[in-house]
This record gives structure tokens, sequence and C-alpha cells, in this order.
């Protein structure tokens, strides 16, 4: 028999972690099949691009019952109200619980850790965006991310065994410093976006004709192998490592407002220890 696992919240990270997970080795979905690695049960009220539609229950109750391990993916501000209509409405003795925010704790799963219930944040550092009409679905997003984990034992258990199975690996992290790695990964992944939205604006302040930001893509990326041969300290070119600082002057020169301000803030970041 597989692990049979319910979600609430099947949004752009719900969504993908169903298929990942019945797309591993022997799984099976649909609420009445049965004898793969995980076997989808039910998602809670909606699939929000239209997936796994014959799973979707009004029934939290029945949602919890049939499952072993239910995974919480609903937006931040949602996972402690869900997890109390999960705690207040059924039995959740003996199941394992699972939110994926990178932000958040398993405090926000306190209602159903007093109910009997294995809890722990699992969440990973990868991001994911909506799945369209006719977009393929990558089989498994997953394959080689880390999974920040902490909560019971029970539950971190289970999250290895789960993340072995995506290909993936877990990172056990102290309750508090969490926050620490989410800062990280928004200053990884959505200052980078930050940064490159600066690039773009500037190649279409250079006037026609217009590049789009992929004449950017061969620099990005050897930046970014840089940074995996050698390190973050060891990987900078440009005009500041070469201590030209009139050309630092001049790019000023050329910026106003706030990219003026971004531009300075992190040359002088780029000097520090
Ligand atoms: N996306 C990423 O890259 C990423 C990466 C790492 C971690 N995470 C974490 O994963 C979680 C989900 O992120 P996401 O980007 O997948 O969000 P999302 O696309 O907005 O999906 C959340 C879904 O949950 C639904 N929902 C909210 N409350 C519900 C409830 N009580 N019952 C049933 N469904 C409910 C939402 O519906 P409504 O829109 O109608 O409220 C929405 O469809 C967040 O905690 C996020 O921090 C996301």
């Amino acid at each position: 028999m597989g692990r049979k696992f319910s979600i609430i919240g099947a949004g752009n990270l719900g969504t993908r972690l169903i298929h990942a997970l019945l797309n591993c080795p022997a799984s099976s979905g649909g609420s009445s099949s049965g004898g793969g690695r995980y076997e989808l049960k039910h998602l809670y009220k909606k699939s929000k691009f239209g997936y796994y539609t014959a799973s979707v229950v009004d029934d939290i109750e029945l949602l919890v019952r049939e499952a072993d391990i239910i995974f919480i993916c609903t937006q931040e501000s949602k996972i402690r109200e869900a997890a109390e209509e999960a705690a207040a409405s059924s039995n959740p003795a003996g199941k394992i619980f699972f939110h994926t925010s990178n932000c958040l704790t398993s405090d926000q799963l306190l209602s159903l850790k007093l109910k009997g219930a294995y809890t722990a944040s699992f969440s990973p550092l990868q991001t994911f965006t909506g799945v369209g009409p006719g977009e393929d679905m990558e089989l498994n997003p997953f394959n080689g991310i880390y999974f920040l984990a902490e909560g019971d034992k029970e539950a971190l258990q289970a999250a290895r065994e789960i993340a072995g199975d995506l290909g993936a690996a877990v990172l056990i992290v102290d309750k508090d410093k969490k926050i620490d790695y989410h800062i990280a990964a928004v200053c990884a992944s959505n200052f980078l976006i930050a940064v490159l939205k600066l690039a773009e604006r500037q190649l279409h302040k250079a006037g026609e004709p217009t590049p789009g930001i992929e004449i950017m893509f061969p620099l990005i990326r050897q930046t970014l192998e840089n940074v995996a041969s050698r390190g973050v300290a060891e990987s900078l070119t440009g005009p500041f490592k070469r201590k030209e600082m009139a050309i630092i002057d001049k790019h000023l020169g050329r910026l106003e407002g706030d990219e003026a301000v971004l531009y300075k803030a992190l040359t002088e970041f780029l000097g520090k220890d």
C-alpha cells in the first residue's frame, strides 16, 4: 500500500507536489487507487489550476481520516486557520501534518499537535510558478533541491523519506533560525529578480535596438557557474573589483532616483566583509 496523502491548498506548490509524488516510482493517483508509493486521497475545496479535480472534496474530516500525511500548502496567512479547521473538525491523532512555508515554523500547526498529530514545517528551497493551460508540468521539480524542516521527530522522519523519494535533501533547522534561511532565500531569488529588473530597465533606456534581458543570460549563467566553482567572494569581476571608481561615478551620473540609490547601496555592499 502506498502512503496516502491529502493536500489543503492545491496552488503553485501544492499542484507540483502532488504531481511529483504521484510520479515517484510505483505511485498511483486518484482516491480509489492503491498499491503505489504515494496515493493521492483528497484536495480540499479547490484545485487552483484544475488538476486532480476528481479528488476535490468539501469534507475536511474525510480528507484527514483517509490520509496518513496531510500537506497544508496554502498561503502563509492561511496556514494557521486551515490547521485550526482541520483540528476542530477531524481526529488528527497519529497523522502527519506538514506546512510548506519557508518563513513560518511548525508553531502554525499547534492546534493539530495538541490533538495528537505529528507536525513539522517542510518547505522547499525552490521557486514554483503557476501551471498555465497547455504548459507542461515538469515531472519532478524537487529533484536535487533542499527542503528546510523542523518539528516533531516522527514528522521529520517522514520528511526525510519523502524528500529522498523526490531526489531531494533535507536540512533540519533550528526553529528560531528558520527566518534567517528565508531571508537568504529571498535574497537569492526575489532580489536577483530586483537586480535583473534594474538591468532590464537600463537596456530599455539604451534605446533602439532594445534587446531583451536574454542577451544577459550567458553572463548570468557564467556568474552562477563561477559562484558554484569558486564561491561568492571569489566570483566578483567588474569595475568595483578593479577599483575603477571613476567608472562607478560615471554610472551613478547616468542613474536617477531609486536606481541610483540601489546601485550605490549594492556597490557599497560589495566592499563589505
Ligand atoms: N510558490 C513557491 O515558489 C513556493 C516556494 C516555497 C514555499 N512556498 C510556500 O508554499 C505555500 C503555497 O505557496 P503557493 O505559491 O503555492 O501559493 P498559491 O499558488 O497561492 O496556492 C495556495 C492555494 O491555497 C488555497 N487555499 C487557501 N486557503 C485554503 C483553505 N483553507 N482550504 C483550501 N485551499 C486553500 C488558495 O486559494 P485562494 O487563492 O482562493 O485563497 C490557493 O489556491 C506558501 O506557504 C508558500 O510560502 C511556495
